[in-house]
């Protein structure tokens, strides 16, 4: 099938990845020991014991990573900083190597035409702060922005482009409700408090970043999936309006409306606090700018970005609680090794409804990627062709929105390389380069091959 998709000229091509799940060597030279090293080193939390202490010892082979980047010809790499690198108790003294590890790499980008987009919090909170209440901590969002300010002041001349924080929602609903990821809580009295906290963190970060004369963009990174209901009863589609309100709007209408959803009250009753009117306004102001607003508190949002795997088909369930709705699986329909359903439409649909929703700001897809089981090399590449399949469809899928008026400004593949994920350990792949942790060779793929072809051709 040949359909011709063509980019806008200056439309960004990326790839991405985050620090615990690629570099490997987590407490080198000095670094304190994050959450995600603790989760990982405890028995039981990750599917077969991996930790990410080799992971694709990017620390020590990024200079040649980087070269393979050049060799697809990426125009942009995301990755995410840790924390306990840069600060290794989280707060306080700078470690010198460990910020100079992110100074090398931005700088071997920079020398391959590779524009960095840095992402600040991509889940390795440091230990040492999560033994002082973690993001339950009201003083969680100034470490945050203090932190944030270190990097800004060490590299903004250098970076284009920066995401405060990666799916607020991951953090606080696998980490602080269901317990499935670190720190593994299960309390449904601390996750509204957590995602508070997350985004006056992002706030007070975009702020500090205006108030250091930031010359770049700065914007934050959310998990988004459609809801459907698995069949148009009342109580299905009320399930789906719940679970669009817990996932795609917690966030989102913060920032850009100023307020929670409504339905979000009543999914976690007596667990839901009040929150200050004060907050809201601060967390609002964020984005004044980019609605045209007159707020003038300097601190808004440059741009939104989307993290796009699939949509969710829901169906009432009174036995999930607090929300009382579950996701299924819809029978023949193609999945990825994660169980999640492949469904290209839901990239078109949540991209205009980020447009009509919340004032078409400026948008990158800062995640689109999936998980299978690649067959060995064969004649030194991976044959990989449903990956290939998945990322042509969601590109046209994102073509149709811009077609529709999206301000979609680029994609970014996740991932770059065969990785640590999370709780899966290494069971999933998810790269665009085979990496096998033992032996650390990196085997391009067919989908790598696939999207060295899209960039030259800027489209599809
Ligand atoms: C989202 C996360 O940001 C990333 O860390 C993860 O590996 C992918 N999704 C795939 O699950």
């Amino acid at each position: 099938m040949t359909s011709e998709a063509a980019f806008p000229a200056n439309f960004l091509w990326g790839a991405a990845t985050s620090a615990y799940q690629i570099e490997g060597q987590p407490l080198a030279d000095g670094a304190g020991p994050s959450i995600w090293h603790r989760f990982a080193h405890t028995p039981g939390r990750v599917a077969n014991g991996d930790t990410g202490d080799l992971a694709c010892d990017h620390y020590r082979r990024f200079e040649e990573d980087v070269a393979l980047m050049a060799d697809l010809g990426l125009g942009a790499y995301r990755f995410s900083v840790a924390w306990g690198r840069v600060l290794p108790e989280g707060r306080g003294s700078v470690n010198a190597k460990g910020l100079d590890f992110y100074r090398r790499l931005v700088d071997a980008l920079l020398e391959r035409g590779i524009a960095p987009m840095i992402t600040l919090y991509h889940w390795d909170l440091p230990a040492a702060l999560h033994d002082r209440g973690g993001w339950l901590n009201p003083d969680s969002p100034a470490w945050f922005a203090d932190y944030a300010q270190v990097l800004f002041r060490a590299l903004d001349d250098r970076v284009p482009l920066w995401v405060t924080i990666n799916e607020p929602w991951v953090v606080t609903v696998p980490g602080y409700l269901d317990g499935e990821l670190a720190p593994g809580h299960r309390d449904p009295f601390e996750a509204p408090r957590v995602a508070h906290h997350l985004l006056l963190a992002h706030a007070e970060a975009v702020a500090a970043y205006r108030s250091l004369g930031g010359r770049h963009r700065i914007g934050l990174a959310v998990n988004l999936e459609p809801q459907h209901p698995a069949s148009p009863t009342p109580e299905n589609q009320a399930a789906a309006r719940r679970r669009d309100a817990f996932i795609n709007r917690w966030f989102l209408d913060p920032l850009y409306l100023g307020r929670y959803p409504a339905e979000l009250a009543t999914i976690f009753g007596a667990a839901w606090p009040e929150f200050a009117d004060a907050d809201l306004a601060r967390i609002r102001s964020t984005s004044d700018s980019v609605l045209g607003g007159s707020l003038g508190t300097g601190c808004a949002t440059d741009f939104i970005g989307v993290n796009y795997y699939s949509r969710g088909l829901v169906r009432a369930d009174p036995n999930t609680q607090p929300l009382g709705a579950i996701r299924i699986s819809p029978e023949n329909a193609p999945r990825t090794t994660m169980g999640w359903e492949v469904y290209p439409p839901g990239l078109t649909e949540t991209l205009l409804w980020i447009k009509e929703h919340y004032g078409n700001p400026p948008t990158y897809i800062t995640e689109n990627g999936a998980a299978f089981d690649d067959p060995p090399p064969a004649d030194g590449l991976v044959p990989d062709p449903e990956r290939v399949d998945y990322l042509r469809a969601h590109l046209r899928a994102a073509h149709a929105a811009l077609e529709q008026g999206a301000d979609l400004r680029g994609y970014f593949v996740w991932s770059l390389f065969d990785n640590f994920e999370w709780a899966q350990g290494y069971s999933q792949r998810f790269g665009l380069i085979r990496v096998d942790p033992p032996n650390q060779a990196r085997i391009l793929k067919a989908s790598a091959r696939f999207y060295q072809n899209v960039i030259r051709a800027n489209g599809v």
